[in-house]
C-alpha cells in the first residue's frame, strides 16, 4: 500500500504537488531577491505588517516564533506583525494605533486573492499606506499571490506593487517554502538559506520508497494504525513554548488535509509543562481516545543553570548541577513514560537542534507524512471543500443584512 501510494505521489504531476521538489529546485536567484527585499525592509521600516490567513500566514508565523527571541526581536530582523486572520475591529484598530510613530512595510499574501479576511485587512492597509506615504506607498507594499490569476494579482499589476509568486501547483498549507513563508521570516531575521537547505535534505531523504528507510512514511503508518485501532485524537506535544505556533501550522496541515468524508484524526496540541497542569489529568486518566506525538529538539540555543543557594529552604539544591533544558528533557522522558504506562501511545520525534536547518527538515517531513497519511485514509490531501460552507453562509448573511438595512 505504502509503495503504491509513494509511486502515485511521486508520479502525479498534477496541480497540487509543486511543493514536493520545491526545496531541491529553489534557485539562489529567488532566495537572493527575497533577501534583498528583506534587507530593504530592515533598512526602511520598523515593522513589517503581514496580511494573510491559513496557509498564507501560519507557516511564517510558526518559523518566526520558533527561531526569534522570546523577548524583543531578532538582532538581524524587524518586528513582523500579522493581520487578516480574524475580523476583530478591536484588533485592527489597536494595530493601527500601535503603528503611529513607526515606519512600516506591508506584505499582503493570498493565493486566491479573494479570501475575505485578508482582503478586508488589505483594503484598510492600502488606504492607510497611501495616506501616510502618498506616492511612496507603492514601494512599501509587496504582494505575494498566484502567478497567473486572481483579484490581488490584478490589483498589484494596476497599482505597480512589487510581486512575489506562489506557484500555481502549490496549495496554501504546502506553501511555506515559497515567498509566502520566506519573505516574512527573512524580514524577521531568520536564515532562509539554511531553512531551504534543511527542507532540501528532507526532500531527498524522504523520496525513499521503503517504509523502514522513510521516517515520514513510518510516522504516517503508525498514526494510521492507531486511527484504525479507534484512537480519535492526535496530540502534538512539545516542551519548548516557542513551538506553540508550529503546533498551529501542524494542526492546519493535518486537519485540512485529512478531515473529510467523516474521516481523520482530530489534530490537537499541548505545550508542556504548561498543559501538564491543565489538561494533563485528562491525558493520563481520562477517556482513552488520544495518543501523543512528542516533538523534541535536543539542543536549544539558550539555557540557564539552576543556581546553588546556601539557604536551600526550597530544598532544590539537588538540582543545582543541572540546567533548565536538562531538567526539561528529563521531564519529557518522565511524561512519556507516565502517559504510555497509563495507556496513551506515545510517538517520539527527535531532532538535533532548534535552528532553521532542522526546522526546514521537520516541516517538509510533516508535509510528506501528511500526504501519505491522507492517501492511506483514502482522502484527497489537497482540497478543503468543507471550508467553503462557512464562507457561503457568511456571505449570504452579509448580503441579507445589507439588504434589510437598505429597506
Ligand atoms: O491551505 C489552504 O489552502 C488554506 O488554508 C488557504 O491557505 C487559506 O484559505 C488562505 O487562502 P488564500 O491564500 O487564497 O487567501
Amino acid at each position: 500500500m505504502v509503495a503504491s501510494i509513494h509511486h502515485y505521489i511521486e508520479g502525479i504531476e498534477d496541480e497540487q504537488t509543486g511543493w514536493l521538489n520545491l526545496p531541491i529546485e529553489t534557485e539562489d536567484d529567488l532566495l537572493n531577491s527575497i533577501g534583498n527585499v528583506a534587507n530593504e525592509i530592515k533598512c526602511n521600516a520598523d515593522i513589517l505588517v503581514v496580511i494573510g490567513i491559513g496557509g498564507s500566514f501560519l507557516g511564517a508565523r510558526a518559523i518566526q516564533d520558533a527561531l526569534t527571541p522570546y523577548f524583543g526581536q531578532h538582532q538581524n530582523g524587524v518586528e513582523v506583525v500579522y493581520v487578516g486572520q480574524n475580523m476583530s475591529g478591536a484588533y485592527i484598530q489597536q494595530l493601527l494605533n500601535s503603528l503611529k510613530f513607526k515606519d512600516i512595510y506591508v506584505n499582503v499574501i493570498s493565493k486566491s486573492g479573494t479570501t475575505l479576511e485578508p482582503a478586508l485587512a488589505f483594503r484598510v492597509f492600502r488606504q492607510y499606506m497611501e495616506k501616510r506615504y502618498g506616492e511612496q506607498a507603492k514601494e512599501r507594499i509587496i504582494v505575494t499571490t498566484d502567478s497567473k490569476k486572481g483579484l490581488l494579482r490584478n490589483i498589484a499589476q494596476n497599482s505597480g506593487y512589487r510581486q512575489f509568486v506562489i506557484p500555481s501547483n502549490i496549495g496554501g498549507r504546502f506553501s511555506v517554502f515559497t515567498p509566502v513563508g520566506l519573505l516574512p521570516i527573512a524580514a524577521a531575521g531568520v536564515d532562509i538559506n539554511h531553512l531551504i537547505e534543511g527542507a532540501k535534505k528532507a526532500a531527498i531523504h524522504l523520496k525513499e520508497e521503503k517504509l523502514e528507510m522513510n521516517e515520514a512514511y513510518r510516522y504516517a503508518v503508525i498514526r494510521h494504525a492507531l486511527y484504525k485501532q479507534g484512537y480519535q485524537i492526535e496530540l502534538l506535544a512539545s516542551f519548548e513554548p516557542s513551538l506553540a505556533r508550529l503546533h498551529e501550522w501542524w494542526k492546519q496541515l493535518f486537519g485540512e488535509s485529512e478531515g473529510k468524508d467523516k474521516k481523520g484524526l482530530f489534530p490537537a496540541t499541548v505545550n508542556y509543562s504548561t498543559d501538564l497542569h491543565a489538561i494533563g489529568q485528562f491525558i493520563q486518566e481520562g477517556n482513552p481516545i488520544l495518543f501523543e506525538t512528542f516533538l523534541h529538539f535536543k539542543e536549544i540555543i539558550d539555557d540557564y543553570r539552576v543556581p546553588f543557594d546556601n539557604r536551600n529552604e526550597d530544598q532544590l539544591n539537588f538540582l543545582s548541577n543541572l540546567s533548565f533544558n536538562e531538567i526539561n528533557a528529563t521531564s519529557k522522558e518522565g511524561v512519556a513514560f507516565a502517559h504510555s504506562n497509563g495507556g496513551v501511545p506515545v510517538i517520539q520525534l527527535e531532532l538535533q537542534r532548534l535552528d532553521s536547518y532542522h526546522l526546514g527538515y521537520l516541516i517538509y517531513f510533516f508535509m510528506k507524512a501528511c500526504v501519505m497519511s491522507a492517501y492511506l485514509l483514502e482522502v484527497n490531501p489537497f482540497d478543503q471543500p468543507g471550508v467553503e460552507a462557512y464562507k457561503n453562509k457568511m456571505l449570504e448573511l452579509l448580503n441579507t443584512k445589507l439588504a434589510t438595512e437598505q429597506i
